[in-house]
This record gives C-alpha cells, structure tokens and sequence, in this order.
C-alpha cells in the first residue's frame, strides 16, 4: 500500500508574493478597519445585511447633535458596543499582527478601530484614529470618566441608558469615539502620516477605503510608491491600486503571513 504525504502549510500565491515584499522592508505600516474585527464576533459598519449602518442611522447615533437631543438613546447604544467588545476576545490575526511586530524595526498599527482589540492582542504601537470605545469622558469639558463605573448600569429593552454625570463639571458621560463632524484625537492623524511616510511596506485590513480622513493615508502609501497589501475578502476603491489584494479575511490571510515568516504567535496574547 502507498504512503499518503499529508501537504500542509503550501503557500498561497497570495502570501508569497507578501512574504518577498516584506523581505527587505524594516518599517511597516498597517491600516485596518472593522473587517479586521468581524471575526472576533464585532460587527462592520457597511456589511449590506449585517452590517450597523445596514440597522442604524448614523446620523441619529454617532455625532454629537444626536446625542444632544436623544442622549439616552445614544448613550445606550454605545454602552450596549462597549460591553459588545468587552466580551470580545482579539482573534489569530490580531495575535498574528502583534507577533510580527517583533521581526521589523519600525511597525505602527493605524486603526479606525474603537475596539481596542489590537491593544489587547499586545500591538504596542497603536494609533486609534477614532477614538476608543472605553474611554469614556464628559461632554462639555472631557473630564475622564472610569468605564468600570458603568458596570452596574442595567441596559432595559428600549436601549436607553441616561447617561451618568461628570463628578467635576455636571456635563454628561459620552463616549470616547470620534463622530462624524468632529476631529480625530489631537496629533493623531499627524503621527499616522509620519507613520506611512516612514514605511517602507503597508498592509492594509479590513477597510471599506472610504471614510476620509483615514482613507487618504492608504491613498499616500500609493502615492509614495510603497507596496500596498491589501486584505480583504471584498474589493474595495483600492483593490485596483493596491500592490496585491489578498481577497481572504483577516485572520486567515495574517496568520498564513506570520507562519510563513517563521514567527511563532501566541494563542492568547
Ligand atoms: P466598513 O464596515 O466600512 O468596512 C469593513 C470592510 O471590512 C469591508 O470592506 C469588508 O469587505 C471587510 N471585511 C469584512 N469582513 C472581513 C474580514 N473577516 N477580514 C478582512 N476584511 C473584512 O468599516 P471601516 O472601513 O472600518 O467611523 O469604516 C470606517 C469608519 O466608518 C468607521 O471607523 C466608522 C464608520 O462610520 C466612525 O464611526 C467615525
């Protein structure tokens, strides 16, 4: 009888060609967006069917107007997202991309991520361009507010949670996201551009590639003539422009990059 050779770990054309773009790169960039998160149960916010702004206006949700008339609505929305992610755990590509951190001199994660999941992977250089879901502060003055002290609050059926005050100022609790019309955290996209000029490779995961500003810093990586790894299972505005579009999801196609690169990752961080 014949011995069967089990064949494992073949590369796809995909990460070969990834693998030998980053060969001589010392300073990585990575762009991600919500796609990176969706397979730590953490839903986008385009998916057609599943995706928030499929179920929600954002226009009643995510500026600071809306909040103004329907704080209540507003704020349960977000505390019902926080507790989402919470209980959410990083998944092997976000592991994958904090093991492989260690190889380069330089690698700067630029998320559009209020999650945090990067930083709970152990991603140390992480620029979170909108915000952080648990960062909690007031809305007049931005006087810290510790999110541990929402861990009692009861989230009734209707979602509306009014939201507690600040224990300085009397100004209500709001998240620490970025909504539209506001401006991203201070210095924040100044240092994600130094980041993408300083790179000499980018990956770009799991972005629709059309929220400005964020969706110009991919556009500058094109434009300084860096490769451009684009991984995302859908095509997006950048696919044509991209060096290699990895058409897989994030986890599949970063922990294939990282076993092919030789770096051990960690399960759980
Ligand atoms: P989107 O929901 O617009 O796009 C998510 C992208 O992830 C899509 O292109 C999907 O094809 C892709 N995707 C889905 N599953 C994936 C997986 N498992 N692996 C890799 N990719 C996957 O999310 P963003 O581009 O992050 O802003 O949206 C940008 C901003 O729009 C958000 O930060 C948010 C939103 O309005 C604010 O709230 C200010």
């Amino acid at each position: 009888m014949g011995t069967w050779i089990r064949v494992e770990n073949i590369m796809t054309p995909e990460c070969e060609r990834v693998v030998h773009l980053l060969t001589s790169a010392r300073r990585v960039v990575v762009l991600s967006g919500a796609g990176m998160s969706q397979e730590s149960g953490v839903p986008t916010f385009r998916d057609a069917q599943h995706g928030l702004w499929a179920q929600y206006d954002p226009m009643e949700l995510a500026t600071a107007a809306a909040f103004g008339r329907a704080p209540a609505r507003v704020f349960g929305w977000y505390l019902w997202r926080h507790r989402l992610v919470q209980q959410a755990e990083p998944h092997a590509g976000h592991l994958a991309l904090a093991a492989l951190a260690q190889t380069f001199s330089g690698f700067t994660v630029v998320t559009q991520n209020v999650d945090g999941l990067h930083r709970r992977a152990g991603s140390e250089d992480v620029i979170e361009l909108h915000g952080a879901l648990d960062a909690f502060r007031c809305f007049d003055a931005g006087h810290p507010f510790d999110a541990a002290e929402l861990s009692d609050l009861a989230v009734p059926e209707s979602g509306e949670v009014r939201p507690p005050l600040c224990s300085t100022c009397g100004s209500p609790i709001r998240p620490g996201v970025v909504w539209f019309g506001e401006s991203l955290p201070t210095g924040a996209f100044e240092r994600a551009s130094a980041a993408v000029r300083d790179a000499d490779a980018s990956v770009v995961v799991g972005t629709s590639a059309v929220v400005y500003p964020a969706a110009a810093l991919p556009e500058m990586a094109v434009s300084t003539g860096i490769p451009v790894i684009e991984i995302n299972p859908e095509p997006t505005p950048l696919s044509s422009l991209a060096t290699v579009s990895w058409m897989t999801t994030a986890g599949a196609a970063l922990s294939e990059l990282a076993a092919a690169l030789g770096v051990p990752v960690p399960r759980d961080g």
